[in-house]
């Protein structure tokens, strides 16, 4: 799948710089050539020895490597890669890009490139989750790097959260995608995400608890491997991932049109929690009590159920359609029959009861229903449960 691209992969000071060394491997497995850069916290934890008999490489440790060779030896280091990956990427790392510092080889091979940079970051939750980190990243994104990670997971340091470097797969994957040779390739999707709002007035809303995290892992997991993404998204708590065709939406009615206006694609996912009713004697102005005593008298309407539609559609219809379907109880009865009401392809069921977390949570176990029958997967982050269904969903299309 790499055969013979470049890769100049630069290995931060982290915990996770161990699974640099697989990474290399299974890089070279697939047939690409790693040119390592090892930075000096780098080698703190991995030994410039073991990079180098893996990459079957010299690693490059120090700006002053390349003042014996060709003048500019920085410039075209950076430019012989088809991609820069830098992984693990710690806080460090990622500040230095985002500010263009050049102190040191890494950094300034980074500012040197003009070939596309992916990031697999790592640090502690409260790093990842502080203000300089999120503007920091902010800025990458803004810049064009593409970012893969990080999971969610018990760290070294013994806290829970997200801050774990992406596994390698899934990093391999991403390398895929960003050099445009991944399983979906060519492929369109589309995937719907997070809650909807229906309004009661022009302050209220009736919304549910859908935070949008599986949507937006299953569009990601779906960039990585390849494929365009029209991600369309109701109100989440989570961002939209990068890279995808992002269009933001609100009411029910609203996603139902942007999704008709994305077609066609080879496959849709929908992964949003649409609202089933809507208000249709919403107020153009805001409500006021009116000293009655009585409580306004909302009447509702059905929503248009966009993923029946699509299912059920003639002429356009994506060749896989597969919605989700959140249960409380007999998970796996509810999900057959709705597979076969809504006409849709596959059911990806879960069990949204409070006492599984799994509703704003950031782990899912879910069960995959198929024409074939039922498979129930164990508990998994919800990356981990998108990355398996993109596979699956590139295995259907192949
Ligand atoms: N869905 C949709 N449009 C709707 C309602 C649901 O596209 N108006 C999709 C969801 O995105 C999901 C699937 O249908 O993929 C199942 O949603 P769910 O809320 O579990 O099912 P409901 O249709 O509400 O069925 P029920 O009332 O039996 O739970």
């Amino acid at each position: 799948m790499l055969a013979d691209k470049r890769i100049l992969l630069i290995i931060g000071g982290g915990i996770a710089a161990y699974k640099a060394l697989d990474l290399i491997r299974r890089l070279r497995e697939q047939g690409a050539h790693v040119t390592p850069v090892l930075t000096r916290a780098g080698e703190e934890f991995v030994t410039p020895l073991s990079v180098s008999a893996l990459a079957a490489e010299k690693v490059y440790r120090d700006l002053f490597d390349l003042t014996d060779e060709a003048e500019m030896g920085h410039i075209e280091l950076s430019r012989a890669a088809d991609l820069v990956v830098v992984a693990p990427a710690t806080a460090d790392l990622m500040a230095k890009m985002a500010a263009g510092l050049a102190g040191d080889l890494a950094s300034t091979l980074l500012l040197a490139t003009d070939k596309r940079v992916l990031i697999a970051p790592t640090m502690n939750v409260r790093m990842w989750d502080h203000p300089a980190t999120r503007r920091n990243l902010a800025q990458l994104l803004a810049d064009g790097v593409l970012v893969v990670g990080p999971g969610e997971g018990t760290m070294a340091c013994g806290e829970f959260g997200a801050g774990r470097m992406a596994e390698v797969p899934e990093i391999v994957a991403a390398i895929g995608a960003a050099l445009g040779d991944g399983p979906l390739k060519g492929r369109h999707v589309i995937v719907t995400s997070g809650p909807t709002h229906e309004p009661i007035d022009p302050v209220r809303y009736i919304a549910n608890r859908s935070s949008g995290a599986q949507g937006a892992a299953m569009a990601a997991a779906l960039r990585d491997l390849g494929a365009r993404v029209s991600f369309v998204t109701g109100p989440a708590a989570v961002p939209p991932p990068a890279g995808v065709d992002v269009v933001a939406v609100e009411t029910a009615r609203e996603m139902q049109a942007a999704v008709l206006a994305a077609l066609p694609a080879d496959a849709a996912v929908f992964a949003a929690a649409v609202a089933d009713w809507r208000v249709v004697n919403a107020a153009t102005q805001k409500m006021k009590k009116d000293g009655s005593g009585l409580p306004p008298a909302l009447e509702f309407a059905e929503n248009p159920d966009i993923l029946a539609q699509v299912a059920q559609m003639g002429a356009g219809r994506p060749r896989l359609v597969v919605g989700f379907a959140a249960e409380t109880e007999t998970v796996a009865d509810h999900a057959t029959a709705k597979r076969a009401r809504k006409g849709c392809d596959w059911i990806v069921a879960n069990d949204v009861s409070p006492e599984t977390g799994i509703m704003g949570g950031g782990e899912n176990a879910v069960m995959l229903i198929t024409g074939d029958g039922a498979e129930s997967w164990p508990r998994m982050a919800k990356g981990e449960v998108a990355r398996r269904l993109g596979l699956r969903i590139a295995d259907a299309l192949a």
